[in-house]
């Protein structure tokens, strides 16, 4: 099981079953209430005091834009921090922190995910954020291009989130029609209304994806 997909509602970024708010507010550890199935093998740091590293801390990889990243957290910091706070990749956005508006979707297998409700050290697959999307050459995914030529941000505040869900809502192929698009990128909040231009980027942008 892949613990960060673990609902597999294709028309919004997968959530944990567990709440991050029960994970994270509860007096047990995180690691205590996961399966352990379901977390990645780490080692507790043993490193002395006063290296930067704290005891406690757990130290381990993770994949990111086909990078391995080695980390050493406290066990409970989510994805989101870990990629905002610890390895520099401010792309994913924290909205609102709760899972309710799409900002810090990343692809974890290609598969859309809340890094904000996930946990770092639960992570299997790997993690393409928005700076792993365009072609190492510097070519942009055809749905960041789309974006671009559709006029589809204003703040941009959400675009990250928008343009990795979108991307997934193609390959799972829920783009058909406008109204699919819709109720599929229906997760993704954007407060500056860009919507009919992120229907249209959709739009432009699959056709692109599936050549
Ligand atoms: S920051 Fe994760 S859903 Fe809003
Ligand atoms: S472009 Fe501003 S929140 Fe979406």
């Amino acid at each position: 099981m892949t613990p960060t997909v673990l609902r597999d509602r294709a028309f919004e970024p997968a959530r944990p079953a567990v709440s991050r708010r029960l994970l994270l507010g509860a007096s047990a550890s995180a690691a205590a209430l996961m399966p352990t199935a379901a977390l990645r093998p780490a080692r507790a740091a043993t490193t002395p005091a006063g290296n930067g590293v704290p005891q406690s801390a757990a130290i381990f990889d993770i994949t990111v834009n086909k990078q391995l990243r080695p980390l050493a957290i406290d066990p409970r910091t989510t994805l989101l921090d870990a990629l905002r706070e610890h390895l520099g990749l401010t792309g994913a956005k924290k909205g609102c922190d709760h899972g309710q508006c799409g900002a810090c979707t990343v692809l974890i297998d290609g598969k859309r995910v809340l890094s904000c409700l996930t946990l770092a050290i639960a992570v299997r697959g790997a993690v393409t954020t928005i700076e792993g999307l365009a072609d190492p050459g510097g070519e942009l995914h055809p749905m960041q291009q789309a974006f671009i030529d559709q006029d589809a941000f204003q703040c941009g505040y959400c675009t990250p989130g928008q343009i990795l869900s979108a991307v997934a809502c193609v390959n799972e192929g829920h783009a058909g029609s406008d109204g699919e698009i819709r109720e599929h990128m229906s997760g993704n909040l954007c407060r500056c209304a860009a919507y009919p231009h992120i229907v249209a980027a959709i739009n432009q942008a699959k056709a692109g994806m599936r050549s």
